[in-house]
């Protein structure tokens, strides 16, 4: 049997995700492909009409379905629930089930590099508090961390975060004036928007002069591969992390969503950084 998986989304000729899923299927040994099911608004029911047809056993959501998807599943994880968005559906015998993947992907592309990173004594700043900081935010607070703010150029979106709030961690929300002063706070900086992304290479949501030294400074952007953000954190002895290895993660829940396996993705980091350059 052939295990069928995709995606939707517009426009979605440049995924990675067919390379990254084939990859994961060639490690797993499982039979598999993984199409691209391209669709504009007005075909989005027939495309999942399609879908259902032909009984796909999953497939990941992207830009703009995220949220209209829901419209169209039998069942919606609590987390995706709460965070508004679906990026993975998984087929359970018939009933389209929606998840969020996102975020604890990106929980887990930092601790596979960074494994003593996340405990009881660890701060993080998030910059950003849009779709992608939501889902990161949520993801963090399973994690029982010491502090967990957010810098935002919108205060109030920023201090919708706080409405989220589970376990022990504490939050606070700040200005990204504030957080460039107090930077020496944090050992995880995680930049959420899409500030420096490539045509605009040269933009940096703030500086980084008050940085601690072994602080590890994550940019969410992977286009281009190392950041303005990231440049400056190497340039003043923090250590990086890279925005294509949370693509990579939040495929790899998907995958172990959809086949129940818990694929070893670090190797992948770097052939996908190859991808990405076009080698
Ligand atoms: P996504 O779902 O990709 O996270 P989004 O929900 O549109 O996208 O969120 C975009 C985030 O990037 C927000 O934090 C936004 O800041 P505001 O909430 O203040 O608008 C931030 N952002 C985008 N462009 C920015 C810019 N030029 N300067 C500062 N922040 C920016």
């Amino acid at each position: 049997m052939v295990l069928r998986l995709g995606l939707i989304g517009h426009p979605i000729s440049h995924s990675l995700s067919p390379w990254i899923h084939n990859e994961f299927l060639k490690i797993a040994n499982i039979q598999g492909e993984y199409k691209l099911y391209h669709g504009k608004p007005e075909e989005l029911s027939d495309v999942l009409k399609h879908l259902r047809e032909i009984e796909i056993d999953g497939f990941n959501v992207t830009v703009p379905y995220k949220q209209t998807i829901m419209d169209y599943i039998d069942e919606l994880d609590p987390e995706a629930e709460q965070l508004g968005a679906v990026n993975t559906v998984v087929n359970e015998n018939g009933k389209w089930k929606g998840y969020s993947t996102d975020g604890e992907g990106y929980v887990r592309s930092i601790q596979r590099p960074f494994p003593q990173l996340l405990n009881r004594d660890t701060s993080i700043l998030l910059l950003g508090a849009g779709g992608a900081a939501r889902g990161i935010y949520r993801a963090l607070m399973k994690e029982q961390l010491k502090q967990v703010d957010i810098a935002n150029r919108s205060i109030e979106k920023a201090k919708l975060f706080l409405n989220m709030q589970l376990g022990n961690s504490k939050s606070a929300v700040l200005s990204y004036n504030e957080a460039e002063k107090q930077l020496m706070n944090y050992d995880l900086i995680i930049q959420t928007t899409s500030v420096g992304m490539k045509p605009a290479v040269d933009e940096q949501i703030i500086s980084l002069e008050n940085v601690k030294k072994d602080a590890v400074v994550s940019d969410i952007v992977y286009q281009p591969i190392t950041t303005a953000l990231h440049q400056e954190a190497l340039s003043r002895g923090a250590k990086i992390h890279h925005g294509h290895a949370m693509l990579l993660y939040q495929a790899q829940l998907a995958f172990e969503k959809w086949t129940g396996i818990d694929i070893d993705a670090e190797h992948l980091v770097e052939k996908l950084e190859n991808q990405l350059r076009g080698e």
